[in-house]
């Protein structure tokens, strides 16, 4: 009998804290918490490019895993683009100079070509990830 209250009492220790721990961690995401993070970390990137530098990657959680704010974007295909993006983004980890700006270049087209389909709104300030545009021909700087 005593052996079998000691024994729910301990079920009833484990059970609470397999609760608490759980509903103690960390929430998910949402997906534009994870893209506005991945602005800032490509920025981080780019200005390293520009100065000749090689950085690790800042630690990422994959856009596949965020949270996204409609059910419109909770579609297979849109699923398999954040899939996709997220194999490309990661090969930015691999830090090789001679290959760096390439890769850096297609990520942001990736950020720009998913965008221009499915949320416009931020094109422009993704625009600026991009390395500075070759002046436009017949653009007169100094008269
Ligand atoms: C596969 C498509 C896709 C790719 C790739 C993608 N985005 Fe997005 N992005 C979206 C969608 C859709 C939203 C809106 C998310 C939502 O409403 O839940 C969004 C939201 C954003 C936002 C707005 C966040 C806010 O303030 O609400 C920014 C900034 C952004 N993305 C930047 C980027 C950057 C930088 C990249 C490349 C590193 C990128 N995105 C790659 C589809 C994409």
């Amino acid at each position: 009998m005593r052996n079998s209250v000691l024994i729910l009492i301990l079920f009833l220790v484990f059970a609470s804290s397999v609760y608490i721990l759980s509903c103690s961690s960390e929430p998910q995401p949402t997906l534009s918490e994870l893209m506005r993070e991945r602005e800032s970390d490509l920025k981080l990137l780019k200005a390293a490019i520009e100065n000749d530098e090689l950085i690790d990657l800042p630690e990422f959680v994959p856009f596949i895993d965020g949270i996204p704010s409609r059910e419109n974007l909770e579609t297979d295909s849109f699923r398999a683009e954040l899939a996709a993006f997220d194999i490309y983004y990661s090969t930015l980890s691999q830090q090789e100079a001679e290959t760096i700006k390439d890769r850096y270049t297609a990520v942001v087209q990736f950020c720009i070509t998913c965008h221009q389909r499915h949320c416009p709104g931020p094109i422009r300030a993704i625009r600026n990830l991009e390395f500075e545009p070759v002046d436009e021909p017949g653009l007169i700087l100094f008269d």
